[in-house]
Order: C-alpha cells, then structure tokens, then sequence
C-alpha cells in the first residue's frame, strides 16, 4: 500500500531517506528553486552541476549524499529541455525516482511539486503518482520467492513550494493514485494466463470488485444471452468448454447527466479458433481480454472519483478455442441486431462479440454516447505501433475528446478514416455482411463491420488497442517508457477512457 502528503515546507527541512529534485538541461545556472538548500549544502547542487557532472539531459540521474540537513540524499534528475517538459516526463522521473527508492531500499521518498515549470498543481501531483505507482509495478503472483515486501516504497511526500497550492496537489495526488492503481489492477487482470483468467473467473472478479466500488452489477450467462439472440458472440464460445458471460456495470453518480456507453471485448484466450494462430501468435493472447479489463478499470476509477456522469459498462466474456462444436469459416450468424454474418475466418472474433455486445447496450441503456475498446486487429500494429492506439468514429467530437485525452494522460491516439468506401470490401453473396474485409486496411475494416451494428444517428467511437495493451521485452527495448512494464499488460485504455468519459463532466 502506498501512502502520500502534500506539505508546505521549505526543502531543506524535509526529513526524508532520499529528495528528488529535477534541473533543464537548458536551465542549468536558472534554477532556483533549491537555492535555500544548496546553500545549507555549501554550494555542493551548484559545484556539481558547474563540473559537468549533472547536465540535465533528460533521463540522466545522480545521486548526492548530505549530512546535516534534513534529507539524507538528493536524488538529482535530469528534465531535457525546458521546450519538451510534458506531464509524461513528469510520470517518467516519477517512476524512475521511485524504481531508484525501491533499489536503495528507501520506503520514502520526497519529490518538490513542479510549481516553475508552467503546469497546473494538480495535474503535476496526479503525474508524480502516476508515475510512481504505474513504475513500481511488478507482477510476482506466481513467483515463490517474492521481492521482500518490507523493503518496498511506501510512502511519497510532495513538497509545495507555497501553501496555497496544497489543497490542488492534494487532490491531483489523490487522484492519480487512483487512476493508477486502477490501472494496476487491469495490468493484474491482463497478466493473468488463461487458466486462471476464465470468462467465469473475471466476472467473479468484477462482482467482487462492483461491491466493494457500490456499482450495480449484473453477469449474465450462456441462457440470457441466448434469450437476448446473441448468435454471434455465442458463436464464438462455441469452442470452449468454459461458459461465456457478459458483464453489465451501471454507474449513476448525476441523474439526468449524460449517459456513456463502453464496451469492451473479453477474449479470455484467442486461439484463432479453426482459422488457428500461428505458435508466435497465439504466445500472449492471454492478454485478448484487455479491452473489458480497461473497461472494468475506468468504470472503477469514475467510481472511484465520484464523477458526475453516467456510465454503463459492457463486458462480453469468452474464450475463442477449436473443438468439435467450434464455428468454423463459411458459418452464417445470425446477431442480435437479426444481421446475418458470413464467418471468413474465425480468428476474426472479436468484432462478433462485439457487435452484439454493441447491440444490446444501445438496446437495454440508450447511451448519449458509446465507445467500444478492443485488442480487435495486429493490422493496428502494422499502422501505428506499439505507443499509439487506433480510433474510428462517426463523430469527430469524439475524437477530439479522445485526443486530448491521450494526450494528457500519455495513452496516445490516432485516428483512421471510416469513408463509405470501405465497406465495398465486406459485401458477402450469402448474407448481410462478411466478417473480415481482406488483407487491406484491416483495422478500417474491423471498424467498418463494427459501424454496421450502431444504430442511425448514435454518436460512437471504436478504440483498438491490439498494439498498445500488451508490452514484449524486444519493444520496451525501444518504447523506452519507464512507467510502462517490460512485458504484459500495460493497463492502457483505463486513463483514456476515465479522462475520456471526465470530459462530458459539465463545469
Ligand atoms: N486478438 C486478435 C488481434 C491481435 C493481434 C491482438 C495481435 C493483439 C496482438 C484478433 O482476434 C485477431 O486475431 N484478428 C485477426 C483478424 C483477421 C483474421 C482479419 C488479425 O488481426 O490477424
Ligand atoms: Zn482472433
Ligand atoms: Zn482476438
């Protein structure tokens, strides 16, 4: 558990193990914010930095040791340039900070609140706790030696510069240990193998979870769903010897306020089905379930931070697997929506559940607004990586709000054209649509038979995260994002869709 304070005080007095401090490389001799404290030092801040031994290169770090003052060592972090500051560098020295605490055996730290560096108090505290807890997290749950629990971090002071601000980095402080660990908990879900990830074990978990939050839950099963004429999504299940679920979370914190709708696909393992997966493929689609885990993450963190708005969150649950009932390509579904679906391969699950998951919500909740979140296509890896995840939407307001919300919260987004044209590639001569449009534009076409199953004039956007929910050693390689970890889930989609959602929240 971690715990936090915002004090007024000059730095110099903090008794603390280790203090961050932060210098722009471009800002050397400028920064005067430690004055006070280098001069209890003796100018130790300054001589260090006129030697050239702290540059300020962004991601470069050193470590002071003091006596006589209150902390103990001053942990010295390089910011770059004073031009490319962003809250994500922010999150990135908070966590490697925090990451350095935990290897020194520190179980405190204090960091100073970034009060000169042109960014709202609350914002920059939500940031530092951001960073530290998403940094700090680890997922050791079937590992018989566990990392010694009393040596970790527990405890993070941030140092206001003046007291007026302090009420504002409280609440920023508290905030992001929300959405973090948040977050953290959909890196647990995601991180979970198959066999203790069933469609069975997550509602259980989001049962216990919704009591705990007082969000009204309902799980239905195989018969409800039947009874809803489900025929694609139960196509897939199929395949499985698990029985699928589908989650409903409903989260009233203003009547009458604006009603949002996420849907969020819950493959708890994707095999590819008959259309069977490659070995290389198949290797982390353990992780297929990450968009229902961010969608359970964010209607939590709402929760969590009492935002008034309305949500409704939509979890269809199943695994996609091969045995002598599986659907196979050339099926013909009928969905909730009475479409008919011409299977093409039945790797291509995803949108199945989601289509009537999207049908049933427009159906049973009339949301103002409904956003679905998928690990739905690798083609999504193909267009943008492994840092930026893919939007379609008939509303280019949602976009924009969707932008601004990855851009504040470091959990970027682009977006991809829906023109008419594309959905010359799903005409079928058997039934209403195809499931799978051909090699081109995959993740458009993805989205394309998704739109199909949104009603007239309901305003909705498609996220997938096929790239960005899941981190491979090779990539963090190059991805360079401390905060994020080295392999499994990411948790990415809980802070989009919270800020997402925060932005429908009337002044
Ligand atoms: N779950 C996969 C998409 C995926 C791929 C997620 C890689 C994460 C990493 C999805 O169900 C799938 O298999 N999609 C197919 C669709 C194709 C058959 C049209 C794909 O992307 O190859
Ligand atoms: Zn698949
Ligand atoms: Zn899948």
């Amino acid at each position: 558990m971690m715990d936090l304070q915002v004090v007024a005080k000059p730095l110099q007095e903090q008794e603390t193990e280790m203090l961050v401090l932060t210098v722009f490389e471009d800002e050397l001799k400028k920064q005067d914010y430690f004055l006070a404290l280098d001069e209890k030092l003796g100018g130790k801040i300054a001589r260090i930095i006129e030697s050239g031994e702290v540059q300020g290169k962004f991601r470069e770090f050193t470590i002071l040791h003091t006596e006589g003052i209150g902390p103990k060592r001053i942990l010295m972090m390089g910011l770059g340039k004073r031009k490319d500051f962003s809250l994500d560098r922010i999150r990135s020295i908070a966590a490697n900070s925090s990451r350095y605490a935990r290897r020194i055996q520190a179980k405190e730290m204090a960091i100073h609140d970034f009060a000169s560096c042109d960014v709202n108090p609350a914002d920059s505290a939500e940031a530092i706790m951001e960073g530290v807890l998403l940094g700090m997290y680890r997922f050791d749950k079937y590992k018989s030696k566990k990392k010694n629990p009393s040596k970790l971090l527990e405890f993070v002071t941030v140092i206001a510069s003046n007291e007026e601000t302090v009420a504002a980095l409280q609440a920023g402080a508290h905030k992001g240990k929300h959405l973090a660990e948040c977050a953290n908990y959909v890196r647990d879900l995601v991180n979970e193998p198959a066999n203790y990830m069933t469609p069975t074990i997550f509602a259980e978990r989001a049962q216990t979870l919704a009591e705990k939050a007082g969000i009204a839950i309902k799980v239905l099963d195989q018969a409800e769903l039947e009874a809803e004429g489900m025929g694609a999504f139960l196509a897939v299940a199929k395949g499985s010897d698990e029985p699928p679920k589908m989650v409903v979370m409903e989260y009233n914190g203003k009547p009458g306020a604006k009603k949002i709708g996420i849907v969020g696909k819950g493959v708890t393992f994707d095999s590819g089905g008959y259309d069977i997966k490659p070995s290389s493929g198949m290797l982390r689609m353990y992780g297929d379930m990450a968009g229902a885990a961010a969608t359970l993450g964010a209607i939590h963190a709402i929760a969590l931070e009492k935002l008034p708005i309305n949500v409704v969150a939509v979890m269809p649950l199943t695994e996609n697997l091969v045995n002598g009932k599986a659907f196979k390509p050339s099926d013909i579904l009928t969905s909730m929506s009475g479409k008919t679906i011409e299977v093409l391969n039945t790797d291509a699950e995803g949108r199945l559940l989601l289509c009537d998951a999207l049908t049933y919500t427009q159906k049973h909740h009339k949301p103002d607004v409904l956003v679905d979140i998928a690990t739905l296509t690798g083609a999504a890896i193909i267009a943008l990586g492994r840092t930026v995840s893919a939007v379609l939407t008939n509303d280019d307001n949602l976009y924009t709000r969707l932008y601004n919300a990855g851009e504040y919260c470091g959990e970027r987004v682009w977006q991809l054209p829906l023109y008419d044209e594309f959905r010359s590639q799903l005409v079928s001569d058997v039934a209403d649509i195809e499931s799978v449009g051909g090699r081109s534009a995959g993740t458009i076409t993805a989205a394309v038979f998704l739109k199909e199953f949104v009603d007239e004039g309901q305003s909705w956007a498609h996220i997938d995260i096929a790239g960005t929910s899941l981190m491979e050693e090779e990539i963090a390689r190059y991805v360079k994002n401390p905060y994020l970890p080295k392999e499994g889930g990411t948790g990415t989609g809980t802070r989009l869709l919270y800020h997402f959602v925060e932005s429908f929240v009337e002044a």
